[in-house]
Formats: C-alpha cells, sequence, structure tokens
C-alpha cells in the first residue's frame, strides 16, 4: 500500500547520511524542500521531492492533503520513564512553596513514592499506564521512544515494566539502579540483589541499560560495576549524570563505552571537552530543568565544543511531566540558545543514534521508516518557534495515519 502525503508547504530533515550522531556544524544541517510531497510504500519511505517533479503513480495510492502543513520526521523520545503508578501532584504543590527536589527525595519521597505507588499497579495496571503515556506521545509527535523501567526496583515489577514499554511499542532500558528501595540494606546491597536477581531476565528484554550517577542515589564506583554486569550481558549503556553535582558520570561513560550520558545541568567546561572529544552523545532534557527550576544544561558550549547533542524529555512524574518535544525544541532554542536546526537534528536522527536505530528512524529519505509529523505551521521552524503551540496536526507511523489532531 502506498500513501502520498502531497501539497506540504515544507518537508525539513536532517540531511544526508546518517552513520554517525551529528555534531559541530552538522549539527544545524537541515534540508528543506518547498511545495514538496513524501511517497510512502508499506512501511517505508520511497521518495521525497519537489511536488512539480512528482509523475503519475500507478496502482491505488492513499493520499493525504499537506496543505499548509510542513513534515519533519517522526520525532525520537531516547529519554522516558513512562512506567509509574500514582503521581506526585502533591509534591508538585510543596515544590511550588518553597520544598526542593533533592529535599523530597532526601525525606523518603521523590522517586521512592513513585516505586511505591508503581508496585501497588500490578502488571496489568502498569500496562495500561504505559500505554497511556505513549498514547500522549504519539499525540507531540513522537514515533519511536525509549522507556526506562526503574519505579519497581524489585524482581516482578521491574520486569513488568520493561514489558509493558516494549508492549505498547518503546524500546526498554533497565534502569535497574534509579534509587536503593526501602527493603535494602545500602547500595551495594540492593545491586547485589538487581545484578543476581534481575539481570538475568531484564537483559532479555531490555536493549539498554542506565543508572542514576548522583549523590543520594549511586556513586561512580556503584554505576561502573553496575555497568560493566549489564554489558556483559549484551546492553548498551547509558547514565543519568551530572544533573545536580559533577560526579564523575562523563569519564565513566567514556571509559565504559556508553551510548550517552544525560542531563548535564551541573557540566562544566572540562566535561564539555571531554564529551566532545568522545563518541558518546550528551542527551539534554531542558524540560526537567525548567520543571524543578534548576539551571538549564550548557547546551550552547557543549555544541561549541563539538559535542554530539540529542534533546529528550525525560518524561515523568516528578521533574518533567511533559511528554511534549515540541516544547522541547522551544526551550532548545529559548534556553538553551540552540538553533531551530540543531534542535530538530536533537530530536530526530541524533536521538535515533541514542537508541541505535538510526538506520531505520530520524530522518526522511528513501529507505528508512515512513514516520513523519506534519505540522499545523506554514514554516517549519514552527516546531521550536510555536511555545506550547498545538502544532500536530497529524503523524503518520509506518506508513499509516496513526493521529489527527
Ligand atoms: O531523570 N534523575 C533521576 N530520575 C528522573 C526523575 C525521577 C523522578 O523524579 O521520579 C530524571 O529526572
Ligand atoms: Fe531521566
Amino acid at each position: 500500500m502506498r500513501l502520498l502525503v502531497r501539497d506540504l508547504a515544507q518537508v525539513a530533515t536532517p540531511a544526508a547520511d546518517g552513520a554517525t550522531p551529528r555534531r559541530g556544524a552538522d549539527l544545524g544541517a537541515v534540508t528543506v524542500v518547498e511545495d514538496a510531497y513524501v511517497l510512502c510504500s508499506d512501511r517505508r519511505i520511497e521518495a521525497v521531492g519537489r511536488m512539480r517533479d512528482l509523475g503519475s503513480l500507478d496502482g491505488e495510492v492513499e493520499e493525504v492533503d499537506g496543505r499548509g502543513h510542513c513534515a519533519v520526521p517522526g520525532l525520537v523520545d531516547c529519554h522516558t520513564h513512562p512506567a509509574w503508578g500514582g503521581d506526585r501532584v502533591d509534591e508538585f504543590s510543596l515544590r511550588a512553596a518553597g520544598a526542593t527536589y533533592e529535599e523530597l527525595h532526601a525525606a523518603g519521597g521523590g522517586i521512592l513514592s513513585t516505586v511505591e505507588a508503581t508496585r501497588a499497579l500490578g502488571e496489568e495496571g502498569l500496562g495500561a499506564r504505559v500505554e497511556r503515556h505513549a498514547a500522549w506521545f504519539l499525540g507531540h509527535g513522537t514515533t519511536t521512544w525509549e522507556g526506562k523501567s526503574g519505579y519497581g526496583l524489585d524482581r516482578d515489577t521491574e520486569l513488568a515494566s520493561l514489558r509493558a514499554v516494549r508492549a505498547a511499542g518503546g524500546q526498554p532500558t533497565w534502569l535497574g539502579a534509579h534509587a536503593v528501595p526501602p527493603e535494602s540494606a545500602d547500595a551495594d546491597a540492593y545491586l547485589d540483589f538487581a545484578i543476581g536477581e534481575v539481570l538475568p531476565e531484564a537483559g532479555r528484554i531490555a536493549t539498554a541499560a542506565d543508572v542514576f550517577l548522583e549523590r543520594g542515589a549511586f556513586d561512580a564506583q556503584q554505576a561502573r560495576r553496575y555497568l560493566t554486569a549489564c554489558r556483559e550481558a549484551g546492553l548498551a549503556l547509558r547514565l543519568h549524570g551530572d544533573q545536580f553535582t559533577e560526579s564523575g558520570a562523563i569519564p565513566l561513560a567514556i571509559e565504559l563505552g556508553a551510548r550517552s550520558v544525560d542531563h548535564l545541568e551541573a557540566t562544566g567546561a572540562e566535561g564539555a571537552h571531554a564529551l566532545a572529544a568522545s563518541d558518546v552523545v550528551g542527551v539534554l532534557l531542558p524540560a526537567s530543568a525548567l520543571f524543578l527550576d534548576r539551571p538549564m544544561p550548557p547546551g550552547r558550549a557543549l555544541a561549541d565544543a563539538g559535542a554530539a547533542l540529542a534533546l529528550a524529555t525525560d518524561f515523568n512524574p516528578g521533574s518533567a511531566f511533559t511528554a511534549s518535544l515540541p516544547l522541547v525544541c522551544s526551550l532548545a532554542c529559548t534556553q538553551l540558545h540552540l538553533s531551530p536546526a540543531e534542535a530538530l537534528t536533537a530530536v530526530t536522527v541524533n536521538a535515533a543514534h541514542v537508541l541505535g536505530l538510526a538506520g531505520r528512524a530520524g530522518r526522511l529519505a528513501p529507505g528508512l521508516a515512513a514516520d513523519l509529523v506534519l505540522l499545523d505551521a506554514p514554516d517549519w521552524r514552527y516546531l521550536a518557534y510555536h511555545l506550547a503551540g498545538d502544532i500536530v496536526a497529524a503523524v503518520v507511523r509506518e506508513g499509516q495515519v496513526s493521529y489527527r489532531r
């Protein structure tokens, strides 16, 4: 079956091949075709071009009217926490009144309060929550997403979280080292359990592993032990690092050959240069900094140093309750001083690299997945420009219209 999206005002996509994550001048290299079409064949893109060059098409072709719209690649959210129960609205109110995120965490609230609510959901309830969150992602233009566990921290709930992410169409990441649960004596005892009892099965479901390397969570030595065991089980590696303090996440990510280090709000000049000189992608999460009223990550400095950058929502109930990558693009331009083109690269092809999926997603080019977002806008840069705008008119996923506003 073929699908023709025709008469688009513009088609915008990161330029040329996707062999490595983009950095430097390539980060902002976006190709724009005016008065354009995208032709999909089954689940893949067959051609992208100008309307005037579109020949006649034989056979059955479903048409989508793109007038007044621009198309960009289906967005890739490479960092989300979708598997949780309850909410943190009470904590949100306390923070509005002056309590800090770290204080609430240290007092047994924060992540651990969500752990309690997530354990209480059961596998079916958890599956329903993840499906609901996945529908939110799609409505914001996200067609490929990663979803972490990390609110179970016991064997059954961690594995159920990973299965729920996979069942909802996400890429499961085992965040087995998110926090130390109340039943464990300390971080080391918990890691003995996680590596010994959970990893053998988690390693079969997940594609990557992640750790929260931060004061009050896991230190660099504990993170190294956890990630090394995960790497031996065949998982790609990710780290939450430099969110509040520089705790050695960048050197550890480089040492272990991690795909990414995520957050980086506290990263200084030395860390930025080390990251830029490596193959590790820096994943920036400005919605989390906004939601917690914390300093923004040094996005411009990282980009200028030559780091490969991706952007993601960090969707979770505590530090970033948003499913919107368009909002993240707006924050990237207004707060991190990236250009709209750099932001587009960071939420498409570079995010796909973080997930090991750059060969199938993140660009509009023949042979890639037929995933695209139709923006209700005369210029594709409205993706970042229209702050919290209702900008996603429709989403095509694997060659089918999967969402219409
Ligand atoms: O990426 N920093 C650690 N984990 C999540 C937040 C988890 C939560 O607050 O529930 C994050 O921000
Ligand atoms: Fe996170």
